[in-house]
């Protein structure tokens, strides 16, 4: 089948194309940059996207695609960013994150991961959580956004001092990835089952 990853965030993508691999799945970009609603749900968000994503390209409304929205939500400070970790990433950046959180013992923090998935005028969500700590500096050049302050649980380097694969084993976007494919796998089988 053919699956398209809509986003114009690379990192992301190349994370999801090597999970893809795994369930032998070819993940195709495309390779778009539409504005995102501001809302305090991320899955409110996703599906949002996922309908402007069909406005702005109506072709793509017989394909299999999907969008994907994800937050950091730190403990102390509420869950904030959350849902608008992207304006606080452009704008704070990850010194700021630290700033806010100086002194604080309690780094314990989550990301979250929404897919809003269109096949066939469904739209179907699967998340992805991980769990982990704010570091107390920034460390590491891989990855993107705020992989170089956080550290999944179990682990004493960031994402961003992880390879790819390694960040796949524990990310929150391979979680909800694993839950899409699971799902499209097993209604293939059924589909097969049933012919
Ligand atoms: P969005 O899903 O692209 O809207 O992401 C919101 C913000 O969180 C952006 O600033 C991203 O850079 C950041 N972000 C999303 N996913 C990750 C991740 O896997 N690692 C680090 N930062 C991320």
């Amino acid at each position: 089948m053919e699956l398209y990853f809509i986003t114009h965030n690379k990192s992301k993508y190349l994370e999801a194309e090597e999970i893809g691999r795994e369930y032998s799945v070819s993940i195709k970009l495309f390779d778009l940059e539409y504005e995102e609603i501001q809302d305090n749900k991320l899955e409110t968000i996703a599906l949002m996207s996922c309908k402007r994503v069909l406005q702005e390209k109506p072709e793509l409304k017989n394909k299999n695609f999907f969008v994907e929205d994800a937050g950091l939500f730190i403990k102390s400070l509420n869950g904030f960013p959350g849902p608008y970790s992207s304006y606080i990433f452009k704008t704070i950046g990850n010194e700021g994150i630290l700033k806010l959180m100086k002194g604080e013992e309690d780094r314990r923090s989550h990301f979250k991961s929404v897919i809003a998935y269109h096949s066939k005028n469904e739209t179907k969500i699967h998340t992805g959580k991980t769990e982990g700590k704010i570091s107390h500096d920034i460390r590491g050049e891989k990855g993107f956004g705020f992989d170089p302050i956080f550290r999944p649980d179990e682990n004493d380097i960031t994402f961003a001092e992880m390879s790819l694969e390694t960040k796949n084993l524990y990310s929150h976007r391979q979680k909800s990835l694993r839950e899409l494919l699971t799902s499209i796998a097993a209604f293939a089988r059924k589909k097969i089952d049933g012919e």
